[in-house]
């Protein structure tokens, strides 16, 4: 496939629309084979409502990033540290709490781009490593973030409206050196 054209922006309040277009979006096209309705759904008016979006927009310690394509959000990256990680609240780790591309992106230049973006993120601000949660039935994300270097070290529930799932914890400890480009694509 032939490299997709984008821009990578950190999100702003102004694109809460965009945002909450793309995260639902991305959301049914990856999950609702494999879930509910009913799960998803409720997954969907809690979780991605604009109130819940807006909010975690405004915390100081999360990032989005949009992947545009011209003005169309093709893409999205969500970062979090501090306290507002889902586990640990290790001052020096950073979570990738999603990193989602519209299906007629997978496999292009796309997720990579954003993994780049969470890396480089991860770097200015010294974090020791970057880990992320994962549906043990996710089996193309997971072979995404091995490929990319990422180890599975533990588990976590998730909650999917009423369904508990089991999330495979991934980390990539960060080297800090001078180069920025920290993954290769195998
Ligand atoms: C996860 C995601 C960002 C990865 O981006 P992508 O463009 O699909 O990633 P790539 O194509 O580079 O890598 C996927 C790998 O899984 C492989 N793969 C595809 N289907 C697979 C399957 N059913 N089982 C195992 N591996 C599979 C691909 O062949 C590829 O590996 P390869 O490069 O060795 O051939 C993207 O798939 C996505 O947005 N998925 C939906 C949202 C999601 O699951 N996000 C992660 C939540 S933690």
């Amino acid at each position: 496939m032939n490299p997709v054209c984008f821009t990578i922006t950190p999100a702003l309040p102004r694109h809460l629309a965009k945002l909450q277009y793309i995260s639902r979006r991305t959301f049914i096209e990856a999950f609702a084979k494999d879930n509910t309705p009913q799960n998803l759904i409720q997954y969907l008016q809690t979780a991605m409502s604009r109130k819940r979006l807006g909010s975690e927009l405004a915390n100081p310690n999360s990032q989005f990033y949009l992947a545009l394509n011209k003005e169309t959000a093709i893409g999205y990256l969500k970062l979090n540290w501090g306290n507002a990680q889902t586990e640990f609240s290790h001052p020096h780790w950073i979570e990738i709490e999603r990193i989602y591309v519209l299906q007629k992106y997978y496999g292009t230049n796309l997720a990579p781009a954003l993994l780049q973006t969470a890396i480089n993120a991860a770097q200015q601000q010294n974090a020791a490593c970057i880990w992320l949660g994962v549906w043990e039935k996710n089996s193309r994300a997971m072979r995404f973030y091995q490929k990319n270097g990422f180890l599975a070290f533990a588990n976590h529930p998730f909650t999917l409206g009423q369904d508990v799932q089991n999330d495979v914890l991934m980390k990539l400890e960060l080297a800090h050196s001078e180069t920025t480009n920290h993954f290769k694509r195998k």
